[in-house]
């Protein structure tokens, strides 16, 4: 049997590159996305195939089908994200608006049609990486309210476009409080567990998994 595809969208740092280093330890194909050349070349001395891609902008994301044509991905992973920290008390810039709305969620939006056809020919996973930030049963205050309300849009994204694809596994996934330059050197949970726990959760999805929010350490979430 051929070792699995992986292919990890937003793999220049943190949770991604991470993610890219312990695929290709596990001895998987892994395909990554970066958006400068110093990424790419740090990308590609783990033994990923490299693409450049930038999701908030469409003309970029566009390419993505044609760069991947005929592949077969059995887990594809949408980590890229952005994050603004004002809350509610002052009203969001344009440009930070976009920043995160274009990054969170319209490229999200903008790739399923093109990689997820190709993770049902698979029968695989596809993951985009949420947040508990995203909950509105569990919000205690308005910090960092456009990224709150992306993630939100982006679980409601997830699930609707599960409907699309039945033969794969569309999931959001919450990669807990991590120690990355978003997360800060505060976070409680290392990089490594984030995406080690991130791995055994994607091998083990059942069906009733379609479309739901899940932690990063086994744990089911509630989208609201
Ligand atoms: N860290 C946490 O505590 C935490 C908690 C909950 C959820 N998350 C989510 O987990 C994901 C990964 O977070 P992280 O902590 O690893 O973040 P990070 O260290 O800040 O890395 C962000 C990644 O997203 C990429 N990215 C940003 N804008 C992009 C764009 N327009 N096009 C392509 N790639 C882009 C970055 O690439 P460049 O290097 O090119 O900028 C980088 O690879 C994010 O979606 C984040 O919202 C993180």
């Amino acid at each position: 049997m051929s070792s699995p595809t992986i292919l990890v969208i937003g793999a220049s740092r943190g949770i991604g590159l991470e993610l890219v280093r312990q695929y290709r330890d596990a001895g998987c194909r892994v395909i990554a996305t970066v958006r400068d050349e110093a990424s790419r070349e740090r990308v590609r001395d783990l033994g990923a195939q490299v693409h450049m891609i930038d999701v908030a902008r469409p003309a970029s994301v566009s390419g993505l089908a044609w760069l991947l044509d005929g592949e077969k991905i059995d887990i594809a992973l949408y980590v890229a994200g952005v994050i603004r920290r004002p809350n509610a008390l002052t009203p969001p810039t344009q440009e930070d608006f976009d920043a995160v709305m274009h990054t969170n969620v319209l490229g999200a939006m903008q790739v399923i049609p093109q990689v997820a056809p190709m993770v049902e020919t698979a029968g695989g996973v596809f993951a985009f990486f949420s947040s508990s930030m995203s909950q509105i049963a569990s919000v205690d205050d308005s910090e960092c309210w456009i990224y709150r309300a992306s993630k939100a849009a982006l679980n409601m994204a997830v699930a609707a476009a599960q409907f699309d694809y039945p033969g794969a596994t569309l999931i959001t996934i919450d990669p807990g409080w991590v120690q990355t330059d978003m997360g800060g050197e505060g976070a409680p949970v290392t990089i490594e567990e984030s995406a080690s726990g991130i791995r055994s959760v994607l091998a083990a999805l059942t069906p009733e998994d379609k479309g739901q929010l899940l932690h990063y350490d086994g744990r089911r979430a509630q989208h609201w």
